[in-house]
């Protein structure tokens, strides 16, 4: 195995806002998105700070201001689109506060690649949805904001052109491969930071494998589904015990991006320690285990970093968090960074002043600890506002309210809660350099 230093070189954490603004105003030459598309703030990312305070804005800063590290949300092409006043209102809240986006759905297979084309492995682009995510990377062009591209393999969101054909393992290796060097090349210069694979194992930690309909207490997912199975497609590739499909995954993806590229490895309920967590932790070290060559030449380790989704709820107490925190250091100290990439606090309905107080001390101690912990390189919210939200939208009148911002885009206790762990306090500067 490849040993790594701790701290490896960041690049997204170590560019600093500058540049980040810099790189994004440069994007800005390429751009062709009606000025209606683009926030108030449209023209400039610079611009943005002399745009006009929503009347419903907060007191206070931002949350993009308050940290050097990217903050993200969640983005839905259908809501940026919208000529309505909710579009106006989302399209300034996305750019106001937020230093990084993520296309919700827009990049996933079935989305993207809809059509399998005259040769499945080896897309063109007339094969691809590519005006699709098009309106979020030019919003988030012309708002200085970073794109996460989520996600090139994943068990949900595949065409019904791969599912309802009989392809060979061999043959879905191809066809991933293609996809992966398509996608990861159409993207390079906007999307530095891949989830590779999204979701690969069950709640024991190890690979998914099929319901089973007589013991469908095997698996939370199974009860939702039915007799469905809850394997990969993917898994074809090398037998449901194999890890192939993944370790072959990442080395397509090294392979057509450049060694600044930071290759991730996402799930949920990794959070805190337990066997999940332990079977990504097996994951990434055998992933860690192999190089592949980069686009520019270079050998790299197949993996960056592990992607933390944290959809938590309002039971998460101070003990979860400390246990996230530790358990989040047995990735790091392999030299992992790492981000919390889809973070949302579910509430159960109805919504209480009480709840929404705990709602807030978890936003903050979840922002807190990735403003604290130097490997936490990005952290990202699953939507902003409760009016477009999965968690609202897959248990309606159950559980929801899961965001900072409610349905009217006015900020949630939770907002400050956000703000302040994401704001450290101010270090001392030292005597000898004068710097923080
Ligand atoms: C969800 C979207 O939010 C929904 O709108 C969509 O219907 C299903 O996918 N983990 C992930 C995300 O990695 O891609 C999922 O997004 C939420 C769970």
């Amino acid at each position: 195995m490849t040993q790594r230093s701790p701290h490896p070189t960041r690049t997204p954490s170590t560019r600093t806002r500058g540049q980040r603004a810099a790189r994004a105003a440069a994007l800005l030459a390429t751009l062709s998105l009606p000025l209606a598309l683009l926030a108030p703030a449209a023209g400039a990312s610079a611009s943005r700070a002399a745009a006009p305070a929503a009347d419903s804005a907060p007191e206070g800063p931002r949350l993009r201001d308050v940290t050097d590290k990217p903050v993200g949300t969640a983005v839905r092409e259908e809501v940026l689109r919208r000529t309505d006043d909710i579009g106006a209102r989302y399209r300034q809240t996305l750019a106001e506060e937020f230093s990084m986006v993520v296309p919700e759905s827009e990049l996933k297979f079935n989305r993207l690649r809809p059509r399998a084309g005259a040769e499945p492995a080896r897309p063109v682009a007339a094969d691809y949805n590519l005006t699709l995510p098009q309106p979020i990377l030019d919003a988030a062009a012309a708002n200085g904001q970073e794109v996460r591209g989520h996600t090139l393999v994943w068990y949900r969101t595949n065409p019904a052109w791969i599912l309802n054909t009989a392809y060979t393992g061999d043959q879905l290796l191809e066809i991933m491969r293609g996809h992966i060097a398509f996608t990861t090349r159409r993207y390079a210069d906007r999307i530095d930071t891949w989830d590779v694979v999204n979701e690969a194992l069950d709640a024991d930690g190890t690979l998914r494998e099929p319901c089973n309909p007589d013991a469908p207490a095997a698996g939370a997912e199974c009860g939702r589904s039915g007799a469905l199975s809850k394997a990969s497609v993917w898994q074809r590739i090398g037998g449901s015990e194999d890890y192939t499909h993944i370790i072959e995954a990442f080395r397509a993806a090294r392979k057509n991006l450049p060694a600044s590229a930071k290759l991730y490895y996402n799930d949920f309920g990794i959070e805190r320690s337990g066997p999940k967590a332990d079977g990504a932790l097996d994951l990434v070290k055998r992933l860690l285990a192999e190089t592949g060559e980069t686009s520019d030449g270079q050998t790299r380790p197949l993996v960056d970093g592990i992607g933390f989704q944290a959809h938590l709820g309002v039971d998460w107490t101070p003990a979860y968090v400390a246990d996230f925190r530790a358990n989040m250091k047995r990735f790091t100290d392999l030299g992992l960074e790492t981000q919390i990439t889809e973070l949302d606090v579910g509430v159960d309905l109805p919504v209480t002043p009480a709840k929404l107080e705990v709602q807030k001390r978890v936003f903050h101690d979840i922002g807190r600890m990735c403003a604290e912990e130097e490997a936490c390189t990005a952290i990202l919210l699953w939507g902003f506002s409760d009016r477009f939200q999965w968690i609202g939208e897959g248990w309606p009148g159950q559980y929801g309210a899961a965001t900072v911002f409610d349905e009217e885009f006015a900020a949630k206790p939770g907002y400050f809660g956000f703000r302040d762990g994401l704001t450290l306090p101010t270090p001392l500067l030292t005597a000898s350099t004068g710097r923080r």
